[in-house]
């Protein structure tokens, strides 16, 4: 099954089974099916946050469970359900048209509703931990549904549960253990079916990022409304963000570092521009994209793959669908940004998309 269509990089992997879900009973027939349910398995949304570096051997789990409803309304907040194969923006913006705001700050995110919790969605001051209430899975070892709260998500920044694969003592055990945490991890083991999202309804607009912040004083407003952070937002992300559309990409490539106070100063000594933020913790985070763009990548390509010239966190596709970039060439070029960043600021780059 060719794969291209089907993840954002715009990348010509196969699949050699694909299995589109579009009902929860529908994992519960593969997990029937003896001989499909020995193999691996490997769960794809909209392939937004996926570098495929050759054809996908598991059995490829595309999932199109469609529905978005309002599971419950409380004097405090909207409790609203959504199936994992719906389209994140659209379900943002159908949260809006309902007059449930919350999700504003996450418009125009690529991907899926059931990718979101993955990999703990994130922009402009507001992660999807933050207007989380629940999930619904099911264990891949057993068929049985499971539902999953913020704790046990184990949500960190660009990081779940469904991040990290268990320790294989676990593996062989079969089904689930009855407690989660960091390094007992769900990846290959569950499928999300639903996310919930709980929607308080005492609001209030998140405008603590910069770029937005900005945004509010240019339009001269006091007190935006949601819709405007919404367009706002997709405003923002147009001018900086390729539309995967039209030139493939998987988002940032590399997750933001932290280095600790003693480690920023000595950087700021050689690097006094150096773009950083403190942490509720301590540390500093430090802007990847400012560390890529200060080794002069900017707009650089190797083969057909490239460093988006507007933001260079993002690695694109610079070929065309009959000849595109491959996987392999796009970790060549991450191994020689990860090495440039290393050799001139000691910094460790980390990939944020799921290598496969
Ligand atoms: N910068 C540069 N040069 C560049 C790129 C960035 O100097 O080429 C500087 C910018 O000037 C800015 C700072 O770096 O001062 C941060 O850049 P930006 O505001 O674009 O945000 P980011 O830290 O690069 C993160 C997320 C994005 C998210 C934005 C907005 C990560 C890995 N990325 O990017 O998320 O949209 O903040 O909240 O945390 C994604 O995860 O795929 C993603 C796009």
């Amino acid at each position: 099954v060719p794969l291209q269509s089907c993840n954002t990089f715009g990348i010509a992997a196969r699949a050699h089974t694909l299995v589109r879900v579009r009902t929860p009973q529908d994992v519960h027939d593969l997990l029937a099916d003896h001989r499909l349910a020995r193999q691996p398995l490997f769960v794809l949304g909209g392939g937004s946050n996926i570098v495929l570096t050759g054809d996908v051997k598991p059995v490829l789990l595309k999932m199109e469970i469609k529905g978005r409803r309002l599971l419950e309304e409380t004097d405090q907040a909207w409790i609203v359900e959504a199936g994992a194969g719906e389209v994140w923006h659209d379900t943002v913006a159908w949260t809006l048209e309902q007059g449930w705001p919350g999700l504003e700050n996450l418009a125009l995110i690529p991907g899926t509703v059931g990718a979101a919790p993955v990999q703990n969605i994130g922009a402009y001051g507001v992660e999807l931990q933050d207007r989380f209430h629940s999930l619904v899975a099911i264990d891949l070892a057993t068929g049985r549904p499971f539902t999953l709260d913020a704790a046990q998500c184990a949500f960190g920044y660009r990081d779940s549960v469904f991040k990290h694969a268990a320790p294989l003592a676990e593996q062989e055990g079969g089904g689930l253990p009855g407690h989660w945490g960091r390094g007992m991890g769900l990846a290959g083991r569950a499928v999300i079916t639903h996310v919930r999202f709980l929607l308080p309804k005492d609001w209030h607009p998140e405008l603590g990022y910069l770029d937005l912040e900005r945004r509010r004083a240019e339009a001269g407003v006091a007190h935006p409304t949601a819709r405007q952070i919404f367009d706002w937002v997709c405003e923002i992300r147009r001018a900086k963000l390729p539309d995967p559309a039209v030139i493939g990409n998987a988002g940032s490539f590399f997750k933001n570092p932290t280095v600790t106070p003693e480690q920023c100063r000595d950087i700021i000594g050689r690097d006094p521009k150096i773009v950083h933020y403190p942490m509720a913790d301590g540390s500093i985070k430090l802007a990847a994209g400012w560390l890529i763009d200060a080794c002069g990548w900017k707009g650089k390509s190797v083969g057909k793959a490239g460093v988006y010239d507007r933001q260079a966190l993002v690695l694109v596709n610079r070929g065309t669908p009959a000849d595109s970039v491959t996987g392999g060439e796009v970790m060549t070029l991450a191994r020689a940004i990860q090495t440039s960043v290393y050799e001139r600021f000691g910094i460790r780059l980390e990939p944020e998309p799921v290598v496969m």
